[in-house]
């Protein structure tokens, strides 16, 4: 039952109409009698978005693309690991004062671990942005090799350098040594289900596939590496471990993960 005293969350991010974060917080609140409340805000000003929060006392939030790096100079503080990663995706209003947090980090690893080992392995991951800040960090945690690949060279390179790994153009990828190649850019997020990030060619049995995606579950990288005998991990798990964290942060209560688990993949079109 909403009423003034309801506790109000959101997701904050642009393209956001395919988020699943109000399904899953919505569904976890209300399982423990939560009162609290989580909607989706497409938000092209990310500012702007901090100011209304600051201003409507809205509790949490989740940070997504394109916001995760640039949303930090907002904020009255950023936890250790987010500073060190460099991205944020997870914010909290305490009182007025607004922390930031990383919670993709845990994500990610936790759902690599459940498949394949990462020490020693050698890793190429996709993207510059936010989430590969964060997947990248966790790989450079476990002992993995990573290797950054992006769209835009000096970005890749620098976030390369940032994390004392290498850059690889695109172009490249083709020769390179990779156990485990890791999405975190949006390409085959709906609505372009059939855009795939690397060429069909370049995705070798033996990988270990990731896709940050979720939406579709199985997307067009996930099903090119399964009909070559990959081991694939969809983005679902990364999803739900980053949302229990969110959600253990926002009301101080242990999450219902199974459940969060199970609305997702309702929500995704899975019955289990
Ligand atoms: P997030 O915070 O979710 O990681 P982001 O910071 O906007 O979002 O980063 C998105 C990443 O996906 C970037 O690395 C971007 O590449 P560029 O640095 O070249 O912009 C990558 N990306 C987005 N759309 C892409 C596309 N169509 N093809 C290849 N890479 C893409």
């Amino acid at each position: 039952m909403i009423n003034s005293n309801t506790s109000l969350y959101a997701v904050l991010g642009d393209p956001i109409s395919h988020s699943l974060s109000p399904v899953m917080h919505n569904s976890a609140f209300s399982h423990i009698d939560y009162n609290g409340v989580y909607f989706a805000f497409k938000v092209e000003e990310i500012g702007n978005a901090i100011t209304g929060i600051r201003a409507l006392g809205i509790k949490g939030a989740g940070i997504t693309i394109p916001h995760k790096v640039t949303v930090m100079e907002f904020l009255d503080e950023v936890d250790n690991l987010a500073k060190k990663i460099g991205a944020v995706n997870t914010i909290v209003n305490r009182k007025g004062k607004i922390t930031g947090y990383n919670f993709d980090f845990l994500g990610a690893v936790k759902a690599l671990k459940e498949k394949t080992d990462i020490k020693g392995k050698n890793v190429s991951v996709l993207g510059a942005g936010g989430a590969a800040r964060a997947v990248g960090y966790g790989i450079i945690s476990e002992g993995g090799r990573l290797t950054i690949l992006n769209r835009t060279i000096d970005k890749g390179e620098k976030l390369a350098e940032e994390l004392e790994s290498e850059f690889c153009p695109f172009s490249d990828f083709k020769g390179r040594k990779c156990d485990i190649l890791i999405n975190t850019t949006p390409v085959g997020m709906h609505p372009h289900v059939r855009d795939i990030p690397v060429a069909k060619e370049d995705i070798k049995k033996g990988m270990v596939v990731m896709d940050a995606v979720y939406s579709p579950i199985k997307t067009n990288l996930l099903r090119v590496a399964e009909t070559k005998g990959c081991v694939t991990i969809d983005g679902v798990s990364m999803f739900v471990y980053q949302g229990a964290a969110q959600f253990e942060l926002w009301t101080g209560k242990k999450a219902p993960i199974d459940l969060m688990r199970k609305r997702v993949l309702n929500a995704l079109g899975c019955s289990s």
